[in-house]
């Protein structure tokens, strides 16, 4: 038998329940071996110190063997992303989700990450967020209300009617709201493909409706050659989101209010200083900084993009990186010996802390239970939500990078 159908049929037999029937909701997640044994406490395993929890990672790992993948994503910390089988920006980890054969796949990233990994799993695959605490302040900026609430504004408005609007999101969003989106005819992107799929949207409507992060938005309409003064921002604690119905009118994209406070402290005069006091070095940002800071750059790259370029270039060359931390300092380390100096924009480093939220412990906690069969963290979008949200997802993979 295919291994595939072969697992398939495993967790047919084990859960008793019909593969393609998709009452996943019901099934047990647990094998039938470990049903009599319970979970073991994430207590235990808080209060131990990170090195102690090596060994017992590896040796989880090793028993899981191909029935596990860990996707870990470039702000995780060393200590847990040196476990991972595959890292990646969120592009390439969505990819990666969606290709894996792996029954458990264990998200080192943030909750609207392991989301997608879920929309885009098979029915009989499983994800886990090692700490369901690890969220992303950016992801929680567009709560489904307020969006609906917008949309019903713009409709009033006469703006959905006509050449049209897209709702578009970035992947750092929840799931209903990229279902929101694929509903509505939009899409989701990624900050290595925003500009294809703004470009897929402005081929198919007049204006786009851009969620939850107004600087990648700005930044890929600006590099369109879309002026700011066609750009408006929409404050959903406002009425009408405070912009005049004529702003409205006139704009090709509405941005929604939201950014991402670790990239939001990127400052231009933090380029200023390093083009004054490290001449030659390059200025290398995410596209979720400022549109101020991501002008004085001299490129912009999602984390992929970031490492990719570093990678390519020539010994002797140096880098400034406004993105954060952990990956700066990861960098730095592994490209000194190959002549190639990195350093991080802002001097006072800029860190996810919900990233930082996956830790050994975590980690070890998960994949010890799982190998004894026992499914904790596990992360479930409901189904309606699933269906739409896929749509918006093929719809962003078909576009590719
Ligand atoms: P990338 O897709 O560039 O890895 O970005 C993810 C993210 O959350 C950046 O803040
Ligand atoms: Fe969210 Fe910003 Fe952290 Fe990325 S870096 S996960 S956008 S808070």
């Amino acid at each position: 038998m295919h291994a595939i159908e072969q697992r398939e049929a495993e967790f047919e037999t084990e859960g008793g329940l019909q593969v393609n029937g998709l009452l996943l909701e019901d099934a047990p997640v647990v094998l039938k071996e470990a049903a009599a044994s319970e979970a073991c406490s994430l207590d235990n395993y808080l209060v131990m110190p990170d090195e102690s929890m090596d060994a017992r990672i590896a040796a989880a790992r090793e028993k899981l063997g191909a029935d596990a993948i860990i996707l870990g994503h470039h702000y995780q910390r060393d200590e847990v992303i040196r476990f991972a089988d595959f890292t990646g920006d969120s592009y390439k980890l969505s990819k990666a989700a969606a290709e894996t054969h792996a029954k458990y796949m264990v998200f080192c990233g943030v909750h609207f990450m392991a989301e997608t990994a879920d929309v885009l799993a098979q029915p009989w695959q499983q994800v886990i967020l090692p700490d369901l605490n690890a969220g992303c302040s950016m992801a929680d900026m567009a709560e489904i209300g307020q969006v609906e609430d917008c949309w019903e504004s713009l409709e009033r408005l006469g703006e959905t009617g006509g050449a049209g609007i897209i709702p578009l999101t970035y992947m750092n969003s929840a799931a209903n709201i990229k279902a929101f989106c694929g509903e509505r005819g939009g899409l989701v992107c990624t900050s290595s493909n925003a500009r294809a799929a703004f470009e897929w949207a402005f081929a198919r409507a007049g204006k786009i409706l851009f969620l939850p992060d107004q600087h990648l938005g700005r930044n890929t309409a600006f590099a369109m050659g879309i002026p700011l003064s066609e750009m408006v921002v929409w404050d959903p604690y406002q009425i009408n989101g405070g912009v005049a119905p004529e702003r409205l009118r006139a704009a090709k994209v509405i941005l929604w209010k939201g950014h991402c406070s670790v990239h939001q402290r990127f400052l231009p005069e933090h380029v200023d200083r390093v083009r004054r006091e490290e001449p030659g070095m390059q200025v290398v940002v995410h596209p979720e900084c400022r549109w101020e800071v991501c002008q004085k750059a001299d490129a912009l790259g999602s984390t992929e993009r970031i490492i990719d370029l570093i990678e390519r270039a020539p010994e002797g060359s140096s880098f400034a990186v406004g993105t954060e931390i952990h990956l700066v300092n990861r960098l730095a380390k592994r490209f000194a010996p190959l002549g190639k100096r990195v350093i991080t924009l802002d001097e006072s480093g800029c860190l996810c802390t919900t990233m930082y939220r996956i830790s050994p412990q975590h980690l070890a906690w998960t994949l010890e239970n799982l190998s004894d069969g026992h499914v904790v963290n596990r992360i479930r979008v409901d189904e309606q939500v699933k269906h739409w949200a896929r749509v918006a997802l093929d719809r962003m993979l078909e576009v590719g990078r």
